[in-house]
């Protein structure tokens, strides 16, 4: 075809086919005409000017050590070749090298030992001789290499040997079978790719060549900002309470007092948790301010003494433990400051669905599948005679909205709730229950010193919002999500998700 004939044209052929650069070269330059070729027959097919089909196959040329082989024997074999017939003679090493070379005296002394066609001369040391009466030997590794050389092929076991070996390339060489197609002919039509309005006043559109589309074109990515998965999951989760009446916590507070974290949820003052093994403290500043007293002092009250049925923890509660520092350990301490808000909000108390989602940090070890931040997702339900019947209820109506069916519950210990359960759903992909919460009645322990009036129950639960992302996105490190490391890409790439 006439505009493109210079470009499909094929290489010259090697003038010299024992020239090994000469012949890499050409194959060099063949590849690239076959892809040129391979892009024109593609763009005529769109046209549909011709039809065709492409089959691959593998051809071997030789290296330059494989050409030098092929000329001149292996090393084992000129080794043999240069050693006197018979065996019973044999010929120092230093005349050896002067003939040969080192290299080929140094490979070559090795393989024609091991083949057997050479050995040390017993009469003379430092001398080489054929092995006894060995005077006709099969230079297999030449031979093959020869075939190569007139062929381009060989057997697929003695290309890989000659391959590790280095002696031989391999190439790829493509075949198109072509067929002129519908709107075959000589000359290249141009083809119309935008409907202008000449072409609708002059009524020409209606026989004038339109470019098809091409539907498997890629689209280009278009430069803007995306929302991280962890960020489109959380999403999904503020969906899912809001459809079922929750309000959102304000979760603005990553570093919070031991009060809000811990004690305020009847957490005792000696609890592991509260190790700086596992939680982060504040330096500075040095405490807390602004801790309400008059719910300080119930709350020190509960802890050292009881009440409401209960006997307390019976220890000297340490103001000074209360006002240190922390970035918060979960987000059970936005709960708590909000239903202690919820107890003495102006009208009194009523009831309320409330729910937050942010990050939390512990001082833990870090692997694959543990930071130490992350996000948890957490809800919280405040009104009369709330029972454990309500939390299971609702905990299957709650994960069920993410597609998850099959829950099972085990007895779990929270020092704010009884009793507490663990949320267990069965991963089909695993094939095992796998934990996917935590959650509880809150104790009155901790709802009663708040102010919450006789009679109200709460319940509550958390998970993380990791998992879940890793699970929708198939992630398995944890660093390939958050930090330093994730890769951009994958961010900007990364479907909508949606929980069926
Ligand atoms: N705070 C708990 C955790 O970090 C989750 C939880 C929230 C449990 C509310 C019970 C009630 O795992």
């Amino acid at each position: 075809i006439k505009d493109s004939r210079a470009l499909v044209h094929p290489p010259p052929a090697p003038t010299n086919a024992d020239d090994e650069q000469q012949v890499d070269e050409y194959h060099k330059r063949r590849a690239d005409w076959q892809l040129a070729l391979l892009g024109h027959l593609k763009s005529l097919e769109a046209k549909e000017m011709v039809t065709f089909t492409s089959q691959d196959e593998l051809l071997y040329t030789l290296t330059k050590e494989g050409g030098q082989i092929a000329r001149e024997g292996s090393q084992e074999y000129r080794v043999w070749a240069a050693l006197p017939a018979g065996g019973e003679q044999g010929k120092t090493m230093d005349q050896l090298k002067q003939e040969l070379g080192a290299d080929v005296l140094k490979i070559g002394q090795g393989k024609a030992f091991a083949k057997k066609w050479a050995r040390k001369d017993p009469t003379s040391p430092g001398s080489l001789a054929r092995m006894a009466g060995v005077d006709n030997v099969t230079d297999e590794t030449a031979d093959d290499l020869r075939q190569v050389r007139a062929t381009g092929s060989l057997d697929e076991k003695k290309v890989a040997d000659l391959k590790k070996r280095k002696l031989v390339n391999q190439k790829k060489l493509l075949w198109f079978t072509i067929s002129k197609g519908p709107n075959f002919s000589l000359t290249i039509e141009k083809l119309i790719t935008d409907l202008s309005s000449d072409l609708l006043h002059s009524g020409a559109w209606k026989t004038a060549p339109f470019k098809k589309y091409n539907f498997d074109a890629e689209a280009a990515l278009p430069a803007t900002g995306a929302l991280h998965p962890l960020l489109k999951v959380r999403e999904e989760f503020r969906n899912i309470f809001f459809e079922m009446g929750f309000t959102e916590m304000p979760t603005n507070r990553f570093v919070e007092s031991s009060f809000w974290c811990f004690d305020s949820l009847y957490v005792p003052q000696q609890h592991a948790a509260r190790d700086v093994q596992d939680t982060f403290f504040i330096k500075d500043p040095p405490a807390a301010k602004h801790i309400p007293e008059d719910y300080l002092k119930r709350v020190t009250d509960v802890h050292e003494v009881g009440g409401y049925g209960s006997t307390g923890y019976q220890y000297k509660f340490s103001r000074e433990v209360t006002e240190k520092l922390v970035l918060r350990t979960h987000t059970t301490a936005v709960s708590s400051a909000m239903l202690y808000e919820l107890a003495n909000q102006k009208g009194g108390f009523k009831p309320a669905k409330m729910f937050s989602i942010d990050r939390v940090f512990r001082n833990e070890a870090v692997d694959a599948t543990h930071l130490a931040e992350f996000h948890q997702v957490e809800g919280v339900v405040a009104d009369y005679n709330i029972t454990l019947g309500d939390l299971i209820g609702f905990m299957q109506i709650f994960f069920a909205k993410m597609g998850v069916t099959d829950l099972r519950f085990k007895p779990a210990y929270n020092p704010y709730t009884e009793p507490s359960l663990e949320i267990f759903s069965y991963h089909k992909g695993l094939g095992k229950w796998v934990e996917i919460g935590n959650s509880g009645m809150f104790r009155p322990e901790m709802l009663r010193p708040m102010g919450l009036p006789e009679g109200v129950n709460v319940l509550g639960w958390g998970l993380s919002l990791e998992r879940p992302t890793m699970i929708r996105y198939g992630i398995n490190n944890i660093r390939d999500l958050v930090g330093h490391k994730i890769s951009i890409e994958n961010v900007e790439r990364a479907p909508a998700v949606r929980f069926p």
